[in-house]
């Protein structure tokens, strides 16, 4: 078996690398492939990779290239985690929109669009690229923003899959608090990437008792101190939001924080440079703990775990993933991407059921699959006026006053990314 990661360079791919070595018979990776426009860091990264490998005894080869076609070739599942500009562009994402009183955030809200922006066009020419010479080689994308990436992907007829590490996160979280496995734990998870629920959580699987209620009367604090959320907001929707629902239901206390203490980016960017210097240390051969600090625990699990499936390996038959909504939640199109759990197999991601939802979620959801409509035709077709209703959609903005200055700061801030502008 062949995989490749477009984004291999990132400081997150010893990560991946740690869950490849340690689930390697869940997912039997001979060759894998680290494609990186960035050769210093490519070759920092696969140095510190290789050795992981060794450590652990992997027989897997690790191949670096900067050359996208050459390394995706042959690959029967090919990752993408790129960053379209990198924790700059980042960085601004999230503080131009603070300037009107929004939410800076590389997801949600102006900045989430902003990356939606740079980023859909790389990754469907890279996705093409992996069309013409793999026709049937998964894709599996943790580019964000996953939902309107995975969108793009899958309108274009590319064999695609979004995921994201928040719904592991909690099935960890809850089988800590259980003195569970994680194996045990189902979770009801309901949304939009980036914008999800917990309305269950089932011991054994989609049919299991529902201890979300004793969950949350015996560990609500931990919970809602994880969230960054007041136990109160739980307690009253009985449901686990995810954290970043936190930049709705606190937005103005969130945009209030950010005024006062520097970037994510740049926390991340200092990181960065700290765990590229570690990297190059010829005795390192393991995931550093300094890497604890980003935000991307358990995405190995979640993506050996999902590329078993899709390649008929033996990872788990239930996972929550991005794909086609296809009727799953009734009032939202067909062709939304939704973030619930669903069947993996060769075929592909197929959702489960979901109960008929509460109007405060279905509300919030609905609202935020129209902005994510616009900001894909933003991002397909460019144009001011398209973005612009994009940004008037979005549940976070909504006034013509705000739409219109974002728009500007957004071009003027992303003109280099946008060949249109
Ligand atoms: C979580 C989210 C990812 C996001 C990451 C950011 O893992 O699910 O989508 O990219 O956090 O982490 P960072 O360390 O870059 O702030
Ligand atoms: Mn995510």
């Amino acid at each position: 078996m062949k995989l490749a990661v477009v984004g291999g360079g990132s400081t997150y791919t010893p990560e991946l690398i740690d869950g490849f070595a340690r689930l390697r018979d869940t997912l039997p990776v001979e060759e894998l492939v680290l494609v990186d426009p960035a050769a210093d860091r490519l070759e920092l990264v696969g140095g510190l990779a290789r050795r992981i490998f060794a450590r652990q005894g992997h027989p897997g080869r690790i191949v670096t290239t900067s050359d996208v076609d050459a390394g995706v070739a042959g690959a029967d599942a090919v990752l993408l985690q790129l960053r379209v500009g990198g924790q700059a562009a980042r960085n601004r994402d999230e503080t131009w929109p603070l300037e009107c009183g929004c939410v800076g955030q590389e997801t949600t809200g102006a900045g989430g669009l902003a990356k939606a922006l740079r980023t859909v066009p790389v990754v469907l020419d890279i996705a093409e690229r992996v069309r013409r010479t793999n026709p049937d080689a998964w894709i599996i994308d943790f580019t964000n923003p996953v939902g309107i990436v995975t969108r793009a992907l899958l309108q274009a007829g590319h064999k695609a899959v979004g995921l994201c590490n928040v719904a592991i996160g909690f099935q960890r979280k809850f089988a800590a608090l259980l003195d569970v496995t994680p194996g045990e734990v189902h979770l009801d998870h309901v949304g939009l990437n980036h914008l999800t629920w917990e309305l269950g959580v089932r011991l054994g699987g989609p049919e299991g008792e529902d201890v979300l209620p004793r969950l949350i009367a015996e560990h609500g604090d931990a919970i809602a101190d994880d969230l960054h959320m007041p136990r109160a907001i739980v307690d009253r929707l009985g449901v686990v939001p995810s954290y970043y629902l936190r930049y709705f239901y606190a937005h103005d206390q969130v945009v209030r924080e950010m005024g006062t203490k520097p970037s994510r980016a740049a926390e991340v960017a200092a990181m960065e440079k700290e765990l590229l210097a570690m990297y190059g240390d010829p005795e390192l051969a393991e995931k550093p703990a300094l890497l604890a600090k980003r935000g991307g625990a358990f995405y190995s699990e979640a993506a050996v775990d999902l590329a078993a499936g899709l390649l008929g390996g033996s990872g788990s038959s239930h996972q929550v993933v991005n794909t086609y909504n296809n009727g799953t939640l009734p009032f939202l199109p067909d062709d939304a991407v939704i973030e619930v759990q669903a069947k993996v197999d060769a075929s592909g991601a197929t959702p489960l059921a979901v109960p008929a939802l509460d109007p405060m979620y279905a509300g919030l959801i609905a609202n935020v699959t129209a902005y994510e409509h616009l900001a894909l035709q933003a991002a397909l077709h460019g144009g001011r006026d398209r973005v612009f209703k994009a940004l008037l959609a979005h549940p976070l903005i909504g006034q013509f006053e705000y739409a219109e200055a974002l728009t500007d700061k957004l071009i003027a801030h992303n003109r280099e990314h946008l060949p249109w502008a």
